[in-house]
């Protein structure tokens, strides 16, 4: 018997969804083609050759899709502009018909009482940009700061809650590290220099819509990871201390405290020598947040090289993890979701309390939480018990968090509805609503009834 669990009565519910997942039209309006179109073009870079090209027909159907939210009683909707849709190319003026398009979209959502969240990049970077160097290159930091101006120029009367990136880690080091996302680069160095102009683009941006309206409220999301050693070995506890490094430290600490941590510059010194980074860029990066978006989903659990096995010299192994590539990530055999990640809402208390005790006190939103499922329909329904729970495991970590004194102000579920998983394509759902990407049929499923039922009561009912 679990308890019902009531939040503050402003917690703000509601659901997230990124661009090139759910647009589609990738052609239309004038928009031009990013990073991902090109990505998912490329024979062999996604899962069966899927592509963003129609998604979830959105751009067409969001009326229909805002009225599924308003039946699920959502109090916010966090969703990004595509970058092309708006700036085509990603310099100059705006394009009416993208600026439109957002216009219709966020007053439809204000007619219907929704929060409109807007996220200025989910991955989606202009083709000419890459093509002029990428986040790599120090211009692009300059190039973003002007496009979220102008998007603010545009929304900012109708929208107040601006996030600048969303997981600028997934941006640097799987689209320059690894090379699994787009622009699907290998080169550590590279990821290193990408990761620093994106808080410089991040950094701008603040400073440019602040400048216009010092009231609204401007953050960065996150991707946080709970990370534990195998074992409480000093060298499997250096191994995590490396992975939380790279993977929390390497943004929390430069945004939220002007600095680079000094063990991670060692612990990438064969890579880089952090030359990239001039004067006054980290008094940029660390420009006061107004709110932290936080996405959770997993714990890595790792552990020191085996002695005797020589890593692979960091310049020919692709790897998320510039000059930690010789750590091993290890499953611990507990649940896991479709995407083998595993679900430990723990996790989420342990990042939340984290964030509370080490860094200056900023309210705190979960800007995405959730998780792939084979989801099977039968006659018409999909009862997708195991996100459910997974919802309410999560849920109820959150409520924890605010008890011991967590600024958390709000929770966003990822994802609306099915989209298109990135380098997965179609093959992994996360939404509550379901999506026949054949007839464009959307089906609620349990967890988007559950949701609402949450929603409705501002908590969890006792089970
Ligand atoms: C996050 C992304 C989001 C989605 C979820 C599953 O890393 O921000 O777009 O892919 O993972």
């Amino acid at each position: 018997m679990t308890n019902q669990l009531i939040f503050p009565s402003t917690f703000l519910w509601g659901a997230a969804t990124a661009a090139y997942q759910i647009e589609g039209a990738a052609t239309e309006g004038g928009r031009t083609p990013s990073i991902w179109d090109t990505f998912s073009h490329t024979p062999g870079l996604t899962k069966l050759g899927h592509t963003g090209d129609v998604a979830c027909d959105h751009y067409h159907r969001f009326r229909e899709d805002i009225k599924l939210m308003t039946e699920m009683g959502l109090k916010s909707y966090r969703f990004s502009l595509s970058w092309p849709r708006i700036q085509p190319n990603g310099s100059g003026r705006a394009n009416p018909e993208g600026v439109d398009f957002y216009q219709r979209l966020v007053d439809d959502l204000l007619e219907n009482g929704i929060e409109p969240w807007v996220t200025l990049y989910h991955w989606d970077l202009p083709q000419p940009l890459q093509d002029a160097g990428g986040w790599p290159a120090r211009d692009t930091a300059e190039r973003f700061a002007e496009y979220a101006a102008l998007s603010h120029h545009v929304l900012g009367d109708r929208v107040r809650y601006w996030t600048t990136l969303n997981e600028p880690w997934c941006s640097a080091f799987l689209g320059y590290g690894s090379g699994a996302h787009a622009p699907g680069l290998s080169d550590p160095e590279a990821a290193v220099k990408a990761g620093h102009h994106l808080m410089l683009g991040h950094g701008l941006a603040v400073q440019a819509i602040r400048d216009v309206r010092p009231d609204h409220e401007l953050g960065i999301t996150l991707n946080l990871y709970a990370v534990s050693p195998q074992q409480d070995t000093p060298a499997d506890v250096d191994a995590a201390r490396r992975i939380d490094g790279l993977a929390n430290r390497f943004f929390l600490d430069p945004i939220l405290r002007g600095e680079y941590p000094a063990d991670v510059v060692e612990d990438l010194a064969k890579v880089t020598d952090f030359g990239h980074v001039r004067e006054g860029d980290m008094e940029i990066i660390s420009t006061p947040l107004s709110v932290l978006g936080i996405n959770y989903y997993s714990r890595h659990v790792v552990a020191a090289p085996i002695e005797g096995v020589e890593p692979e010299p960091y310049w020919r192994a692709p790897s998320n993890w510039p000059g930690s590539e010789q750590v091993r990530f290890v499953t611990r055999g507990v649940p896991v979701t479709d995407m083998n990640w595993e679900i430990d809402a723990p996790g989420l208390v342990e990042v939340l309390e984290r964030v509370h005790r080490e860094y200056p006190e900023v309210p705190l939103y979960i800007t995405e939480n959730g998780a792939a499922f084979v989801d099977e329909v039968v006659d018409g329904e999909v009862d997708d018990v195991d996100r459910v729970a997974y919802f309410d495991a999560h849920l109820r970590a959150c409520h924890t968090a605010i008890e011991a004194g967590v600024p958390l102000r709000g929770y966003f579920a990822w994802s609306l509805m099915d989209n298109f998983e990135w380098a997965w394509g179609y093959t992994k759902r996360f939404g509550m609503i379901h999506v026949d990407y054949d007839s464009q049929l959307r089906t609620p499923k349990s967890s988007a009834r559950w949701y609402a039922d949450v929603i409705r009561r501002n908590g969890l009912a006792a089970q």
